[in-house]
Parts: structure tokens; sequence; C-alpha cells
């Protein structure tokens, strides 16, 4: 491995945590901060819980160190990743205290999910050194980092934010454009809000929707990206076969009303026990265990 680097995470909740893990499982030295002294004092804990799961050496754990001031955590950072709740005023008042503590030469990356990078980082003085690297959930299975640069992030913080990811055995790629959802999440919600649209119009139900997926073309994604596949079949049969039915698909710029009368009606998902579909406690731990199995089993023999 390349030298250790201090790397200081910000929020050590879902992300933050498995994102400290896989820095600290690669040799870096990770300081963590949160505003919870809960989710602080729990989090080495939960790391090296992880990494028993996944028959990795528990001692990385000892790499990882709490810290309760956000000041004494990035104090003497090379690379701060922040993955606090998204909202963005948080956000740029979180960036505005570490731009302040953290040394000037150190990268300043947000995890967001969807908000643009440029909103973030837009009053710092140093925009230079500060970009978008969006992890995907869990931070230590899937192998995704989107790296986002803005109109002032700079050659060498592009280059060595790339090279630091995968020299941790991430895959990192470089978004050019900083769009709402980049590029991961775009994919992921159009296809989300057109499975809404064919509950909403009757067309299925939403069981049916995830049948549809699973059984078909949900089956050859990890092997075959949707351009891949445009191109095995071939560019004309795609153009024709846009030609019938993209005049028909979902193109409403909004939510749908459905989803917001799904909420309004307290209808959350699995946290109520009813979203588009009802699901019993039983029901909920059987689904995560069976993604937790399938991701575990496609990052041991990767595509
Ligand atoms: N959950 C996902 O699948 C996922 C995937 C990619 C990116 N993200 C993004 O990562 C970020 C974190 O998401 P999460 O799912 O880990 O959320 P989470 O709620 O599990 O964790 C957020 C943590 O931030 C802490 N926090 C709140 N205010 C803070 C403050 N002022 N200073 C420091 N810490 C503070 C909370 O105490 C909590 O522990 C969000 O921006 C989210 O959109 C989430």
């Amino acid at each position: 491995m390349a030298k250790p680097m201090n790397i200081a995470v910000v929020g050590a909740g879902l992300m933050g945590h498995g994102i400290a893990q896989v820095f600290a499982a690669a040799g870096h030295e990770v300081a963590i901060h949160d505003a919870s002294a809960a989710a602080l004092a729990g989090v080495v804990e939960r790391i090296r819980g992880n990494l028993r799961d996944l028959d990795q050496d528990t001692a990385f754990a000892d790499r990882v160190t709490p810290h309760a001031d956000i000041t004494s955590a990035v104090r003497n950072a090379d690379f701060v990743v922040e993955a606090a709740l998204e909202n963005l005023p948080l956000k740029q008042a979180l960036f505005a205290a570490i731009e302040q503590a953290a040394p000037a030469t150190a990268i300043l990356a947000s995890n967001t999910s969807v908000i643009p990078i440029t909103a973030i980082m837009e009053k710092l003085q140093r925009r230079e050194r500060a970009i978008g690297t969006h992890w995907w959930n869990p931070p230590f299975l899937v192998p995704l980092v989107e790296v986002i640069t803005t109109q002032w992030t700079d050659d060498a913080t592009l280059a060595q934010t790339m090279a630091l990811h995968q020299a941790i055995g991430k895959t990192p790629v470089h978004v050019k454009k900083d769009v709402p959802g980049f590029v991961g999440n775009r994919l992921q919600h159009a296809l989300w809000r057109e499975a809404i649209s064919l509950v909403e119009r009757g067309i299925c139900d939403a069981e049916t929707v995830d049948i549809v997926v699973k059984a078909s073309f949900g089956l050859r994604l990890a092997v075959l990206g949707p351009l891949e596949n445009a191109d095995l079949v071939g560019t004309d049969l795609t153009l024709a076969i846009h030609q019938i039915v993209l005049s028909d698909i979902e193109s409403r710029p909004g939510p749908s009303p459905y989803l917001e009368q799904l909420v309004a009606g307290g209808r959350l998902g699995f946290k109520s026990g009813e979203g588009f579909r009802r699901w019993t406690p039983e029901q909920q731990a059987a689904i995560r265990s069976a993604v937790t199995q399938h991701l575990k089993k496609a990052r041991a023999s990767p595509a």
C-alpha cells in the first residue's frame, strides 16, 4: 500500500461507519466524528462486528478513533469525507467548520446521495479542493464510488481522489458534470418512476413489478449494463423500440401523486409495515438477509 493517510469521516451512521471501516481495513488512520454521543460510542464495536462477519481482521477497527469534537477530528486530515444527514444547510455548515479546522491541503468530500456538490461547497474558500464521493450501501460490500467534480475542482484533487479510492479496493468513476443524483441515482430513480407509474395506472400490482425485474433483466444487470445491452441487441433495434414505447413511458417531472398519497397516509414501507406492499417483520428480515448474502457472494466472485 502507498503511505497510510489520515482520513476524517464526519457522520458515524449507516454510511459513515462503513466508509471508515473500508479506509481502516486498507491501512489508513481514521478519525471519526458524530454529533450523537451514542453513535460515536458504538462505532468501533459496530465496525468490529462487520469485520468479524466478513472474516476480516477485527484489529483493523483499532485504526478508527472517535472524536466528539469536529475540530480535533479533521485537524490532521489529508482527506475528509462527510456522511451526515442529507440536509443542505447542515452540510454547508459542517463544511464551513471543516474548512476552518482542516489543513489547507486537505481534500474535502461529501457523500451526499443527490444534492449537487456545487450547492454544498459554493461558500468555501478553497473550492478547488472540494469534491463529491458518493458511496453505496453497504460501503464495504458495494464497489462503486462516484467521484463528482464541480466547475472549481482542480485536476490534482480529482486525480488524488480517484487514486485513493482505487487503492482501497473501490471502483471509482468520474462524474464530469455536477447534476442532482449524479449517474447511479438518476438511473435508479428513472426505473422507480416507471415502476410506480405501472402500479398507479393499474397495469400490474407492486409485487408483479418486482417479479418482472428480478426474474428477467435484473438477473443480467450485474454483468450487462444498459448500453452494453443496447449494443448487444443493436442500436437499430433500440431505436425501433424507443419509437414505440418512449411516448407511453412516465415522464412527469415531479413525484407521483400515488407516492405522495402513500406517504401522507403513513404507508412508509418497512418502517410502518406497509408501503407499496405489506411487510411482516419476518419478511423484512428475509429481504435484508437475501440482499446481504447476494452482495457477499458478488464480492467473493466479482463479474
Ligand atoms: N443510506 C444510504 O443508502 C446512502 C447511500 C449513499 C449516500 N448516502 C448519504 O450519506 C449521508 C449519510 O447517510 P446515512 O444513511 O449514513 O444516514 P444516518 O442517519 O445513518 O447517519 C447520519 C449520521 O450523521 C449524524 N449527524 C447528524 N448531524 C450531525 C452533525 N451536525 N455533525 C456530525 N454528525 C451529524 C447523525 O447523528 C448520524 O449518526 C447522507 O447524505 C445520505 O444521503 C446514504
